[in-house]
C-alpha cells in the first residue's frame, strides 16, 4: 500500500538562515537581519515588492536614503542618469579595452558613474574632484577594483581560504582588505566570487570556495560581513560584489566563458545558494556572468536577474555587467546591434555597463524613440545611486592622501601568516623510506642538510596567486627565504637548486638538483603552477598533471630514496597520481600570500600542526572531471565492485570507468594532521521528527522541536595538540527527487590537546534538510536521512532519522 506523501511548502526568502557550524556568525547575522526595517520601498516600477518581504540590506532600503535618491533623480536629465550606468577601466586592463581614454571630459560631462582599476588616494581623488567639482549635481564616482584576497596585504587565494573551513578567518582577512582598499580610494570590491566549481580544469576554481554549496555559502557570508561590516557608510567599509551571477563556475568541459547548461533543480539546489547567502548577508552589488545559462546569456537573463534576484530574493542593490559582456551579446547571437544588446541587458536587470560603452552610446536614443521605457533607466539609476548614498560617498567623496604609504607591518604579516597556516592541507605523510626512522614530517630541527628543489621555491610573484590587486610581489617571503632564515638559525645546511622552470621541457637543471638531493637528509620539492599564467581567469586546462617537465623532476628526485616532501603551490587540484603513490609526504600549499614561506616552514617543521581540509576533490585522472563528492546516485552504483581492474564480466554494467577507479585521489574535506582524531558516540536528539515541526518558521529562535540536534565526541588520539575540522554529512532518500549521496551540512574547527575529548554539536533544521521539488519549491517530505560525522566526506560514524508526514 503506498503511503500518501504530504508536502510542506515554505518559501525560503521569508526564512531566517540556519547555520549550525558557524553559530556565532549566524547569530550576528540573525541579529542584523532580525533588525531590518519593515519599510518596503515602492519605487520599483517593474515589480512592486510584496509588503511582507524585507530587503536583505537595510541601508539600501531605508526611507531616508531613498528620499535622497528620489530627490536627486528628479533633477537629473536622461543623459546624466545614463552616465551613472556607465563604467570604464581607467587603469591596468583586466579585459579587452574600448580604446577610450577621454575620461576627464566624460566625467566632467556627467557621463561616467564608476571607474575601476584606478588605485590610490591621489589618483582616485583626482578623478573624484572632476566628478564632484565639475560634474552635474556633484555626483561622486564609485571606484571598483578586483580585491579578491587582499588589497595590499595579499592573503591566501580564496580556494586556500576555503581550506581553513574558518569563516571567522575569512571575515577577518576581508575586513583588512576592505580597510586597505578604502585607504586606496576603492569603496567597491569585485568580490566574493561564490561560483561553485566542480571541475578543476576551470582556472577560476582558485578564486572561489571550491565545490561545495554549504561551505561556499558560509564563505560567501563571511566575505560580505568582512567587507561591509554592518554599516556601508563606515569609512573602512566597501561594497561587496557577488559574482558571477549565475552558475559561471560550471562551463561545459571546464572551458572558460563556455556555455552552462543545467537543470533548474541543480541550479537552485547547488549553484544559487552561495549567491543567495551573500545577498542575505547584505551584499550591496552583484556582477552578472559572461556565460549563457540554459540558452540565455547571463547578461540578458531576466530569469536570474529579475525573477530570482529581485522578485524572489528582494535584492535592492545594483547589478554590474562583467567586462564588456553587454557587447558580447552580439557574439552570443542574441543581439544584432549594440543597441539591442544594451536594451536587452538593461531590461533583464543589468544596471551598470562595465566596458561595453553601449549604455552611454545607445540608451538615450532607445528611450527617445520609445523602444525603451524611461522608467527602466530610472530604476537602474536608483539602484546605482542607492549604493553611492549608502557608502556615504556624497558626504565624504575623497580619501585622505596623507596616510602613511603601505607597509606590510608585523601585525599584517602575523595575520597573513596565521591565515596561510590554516589553509595548508597535508595530503600524505608516510614513514620515511628505509633505513630512516619516523614519518617524513615534521622535519626534525636538528636535520643536518636539507635540499630545497623546484621552480616554486623562490618565486615571489607566484606566492601571491592570481588577482593580487595592489599587492607587491616584493612583499612575499618565499620558501627559500624562510628556510634560509631557519637553517641559519638552526645550523642546518640548506642546498637550493631550481631544478627546472615551471613550464619548460629542458632538463638542464636536473643534474644540480640530483647533486643537492643526494647530499641531503631531507628533500623538499616545491612544484606546481604559474599563478599568473595558469590560474585565474582564462586559464582552463585539458591536463591536470604537473606542468612542463616537473613530473620528470619529481620522479627523478623521489627515486633517489631520500625522505622527500612535495610542496604544491597551485590554484587547483592537480592529478598527482604518481606522487600520491610514491612521494612519502605531500603538502598542498595553494598560493599562500605574502607569508607563504614562513607559513609553509612552520608546518614542515611542526611548529604548527596542519589543519586545512580540501574544499575541492583531487582527481586521479583528468578524465574523471567534473569530479565532486556530492554526486547524485545512479541506478547502477559501483559500490561493492572491485574497480582496480577492467571489468571481466558481471562487473561490467555498473557506473564505472574501465581504465580507472571512480574514487578520487583525495576526497573533499580530507586533510591530515600530525596527530590523529577519533570520532565516537554519534547521537541524535530524536530519531523521528515531523515535517510540520521542521517546517515551522523559527523566527530566529532555535526551537528544539524544529530541529535535530546531532552530537558526537572527537578525541585527539595522537601525541601532539591539533585542530580538527569536524564535518557533518547527510543523505536523504525516499523523496520526490534524487538527493546527493552525501551533502555537507555542518562543520566546526575543534582544537584538542593530546588525549583530550570534546563533544561537538550540530543542528539540522529546515534550511539543512529541505530541498527543491519538481515545482521548484523548497520542501520537507516524509523521508529518511542518514547522518555521518567525521574528518572528511568519507566519514564513517553513521546514524539515521526519519521525517514523518505529520
Ligand atoms: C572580468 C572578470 O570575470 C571579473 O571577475 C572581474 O571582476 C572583471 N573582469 C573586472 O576586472
Amino acid at each position: 500500500m503506498s503511503k500518501r506523501r504530504r508536502v510542506i511548502t515554505i518559501h525560503l526568502p521569508h526564512r531566517e538562515p540556519a547555520v549550525p557550524a558557524v553559530l556565532t556568525f549566524a547569530l550576528v547575522l540573525l541579529g542584523v537581519i532580525g533588525g531590518l526595517s519593515s519599510y518596503v520601498p515602492d519605487w520599483n516600477v517593474k515589480e512592486p515588492a510584496t509588503p511582507s518581504i524585507q530587503a536583505p540590506n537595510e541601508q539600501l532600503a531605508s526611507r531616508a536614503l531613498n528620499e535622497r535618491v528620489e530627490s536627486l533623480l528628479g533633477k537629473m536629465t536622461l543623459e546624466e542618469k545614463i552616465g551613472q550606468l556607465t563604467q570604464y577601466s581607467a587603469g591596468t586592463m583586466t579585459g579587452p579595452g574600448t580604446a577610450r581614454n577621454d575620461y576627464n571630459d566624460l566625467i566632467a560631462g556627467g557621463q561616467v558613474g564608476s571607474l575601476f582599476n584606478v588605485v590610490g588616494a591621489r589618483l582616485t581623488n583626482r578623478f573624484q574632484r572632476i566628478a564632484v567639482e565639475k560634474g552635474p549635481h556633484h555626483i561622486p564616482l564609485l571606484f571598483g577594483y578586483d580585491v579578491i584576497h587582499g588589497e595590499r596585504t595579499i592573503f591566501p587565494v580564496p580556494l586556500a581560504l576555503a581550506s581553513s573551513f574558518d569563516p571567522a578567518l575569512v571575515q577577518q582577512v576581508s575586513h583588512v582588505a576592505a580597510t586597505e582598499a578604502a585607504d586606496d580610494g576603492i569603496r567597491w570590491v569585485f568580490s566574493p566570487m561564490v561560483d561553485i566549481a566542480r571541475d578543476a580544469r576551470w582556472g577560476r576554481i582558485t578564486e572561489g570556495a571550491g565545490e561545495d554549496t554549504y561551505l561556499g555559502s558560509a564563505m560567501a557570508r563571511a566575505y560580505v560581513q568582512g567587507y561591509q561590516g554592518n554599516d556601508l557608510g563606515r569609512p573602512d567599509s566597501v561594497a561587496a560584489c557577488v559574482k558571477h551571477f549565475a552558475a559561471y563556475g560550471a562551463p561545459n568541459a571546464g572551458r572558460e566563458y563556455n556555455t552552462v547548461d543545467m537543470s533548474e533543480l541543480t541550479l537552485r539546489q547547488v549553484y544559487l545558494p552561495p549567491y543567495h547567502a551573500a545577498i542575505k548577508a547584505g551584499a550591496a552589488t552583484v556582477m552578472s556572468a559572461f556565460n549563457p545559462l540554459n540558452g540565455v546569456p547571463a547578461t540578458a537573463d531576466p530569469f536570474t536577474l529579475t525573477t530570482i534576484l529581485r522578485n524572489e530574493w528582494n535584492f535592492s542593490g545594483m547589478v554590474v555587467s562583467d567586462f564588456g559582456a553587454i557587447k558580447e551579446l552580439i557574439a552570443h547571437g542574441v543581439a544584432s546591434t549594440g543597441a539591442v544588446a544594451a536594451r536587452k541587458a538593461l531590461t533583464a536587470g543589468v544596471d551598470m555597463d562595465m566596458m561595453s560603452d553601449l549604455y552611454r552610446t545607445t540608451l538615450a536614443d532607445l528611450v527617445n524613440s520609445g523602444e525603451l521605457p524611461q522608467s527602466v533607466v530610472d530604476e537602474a539609476t536608483r539602484r546605482v545611486l542607492r549604493v553611492k548614498f549608502a557608502l556615504g560617498l556624497f558626504d565624504h567623496p575623497y580619501v585622505d592622501e596623507s596616510h602613511t604609504p603601505y607597509v606590510a607591518t608585523p601585525e599584517k604579516r602575523a595575520l597573513a601568516r596565521a591565515a596561510a597556516e590554516e589553509t595548508l592541507v597535508l595530503l600524505k605523510n608516510d614513514a620515511k623510506p628505509i633505513p630512516f626512522a619516523g614519518n617524513v614530517l615534521p622535519i626534525a630541527k636538528s636535520t643536518p642538510t636539507i635540499a630545497l628543489i623546484g621552480p616554486l621555491a623562490d618565486s615571489q610573484v607566484d606566492m601571491l596567486g592570481s588577482w593580487s590587486a595592489a599587492g607587491d610581489p616584493g612583499d612575499a617571503v618565499t620558501l627559500l627565504n624562510a628556510l634560509q632564515d631557519r637553517c641559519n638559525w638552526a645550523g642546518t645546511k640548506l642546498l637550493y637548486a631550481r631544478g627546472t622552470e615551471i613550464l619548460t621541457d629542458s632538463d638542464e637543471g636536473f643534474a644540480d638538483a640530483v647533486v643537492a638531493a643526494k647530499k641531503a637528509d631531507v628533500v623538499i620539492l616545491a612544484l606546481g603552477e604559474s599563478a599568473p599564467k595558469m590560474t585565474g581567469e582564462s586559464s582552463s586546462l585539458t591536463r591536470l598533471d604537473l606542468p612542463g617537465n616537473q613530473e620528470d623532476l619529481l620522479e627523478t628526485i623521489t627515486n633517489l630514496g631520500k625522505p622527500t616532501v612535495l610542496v604544491l603551490f597551485d590554484g587547483r587540484p592537480l592529478a598527482i597520481k604518481w606522487a600520491a603513490a610514491h612521494v612519502p609526504a605531500i603538502l598542498e600549499a595553494w598560493y599562500p600570500g605574502i607569508e607563504a614561506g614562513p607559513a609553509v616552514a612552520d608546518i614542515l617543521f611542526g611548529d604548527v600542526n596542519p589543519s586545512g581540509k580540501l574544499p575541492a576533490t583531487f582527481p586521479r585522472a583528468v578524465g574523471q572531471e567534473p569530479l565532486f563528492y556530492n554526486q547524485l546516485p545512479t541506478g547502477r552504483p559501483a559500490d561493492d565492485i572491485d574497480l582496480s581492474h577492467p571489468p571481466t564480466g558481471a562487473d561490467k554494467y555498473f557506473s564505472r570507468y574501465i581504465d580507472e577507479t571512480n574514487a578520487p585521489l583525495f576526497p573533499f574535506g580530507f586533510g591530515l594532521s600530525y596527530t590523529t582524531f577519533n570520532y565516537s558516540n554519534l547521537k541524535l536528539s530524536q530519531t523521528s521528527i515531523s515535517s510540520t515541526a521542521l517546517s515551522q518558521p523559527t523566527q530566529g529562535h532555535f526551537l528544539s522541536a524544529n530541529r535535530i540536534e546531532v552530537t558526537a565526541e572527537v578525541k585527539n588520539t595522537g601525541p601532539v595538540a591539533g585542530t580538527e575540522v569536524a564535518q557533518l554529512y547527510i543523505r536523504n532518500t525516499g523523496g520526490s527527487v534524487e538527493e546527493p549521496v552525501r551533502e555537507l551540512k555542518g562543520f566546526q574547527r575543534v582544537t584538542l590537546a593530546p588525549g583530550e575529548t570534546k563533544q561537538i554539536e550540530f543542528t539540522l533544521g529546515f534550511d539543512d534538510l529541505s530541498y527543491y521539488n519538481l515545482e521548484m519549491t523548497r520542501v520537507i517530505e516524509p523521508t529518511q536521512y542518514q547522518v555521518w560525522v567525521g574528518g572528511s566526506s568519507l566519514a564513517t560514524q553513521e546514524t539515521e532519522f526519519e521525517v514523518t508526514g505529520e
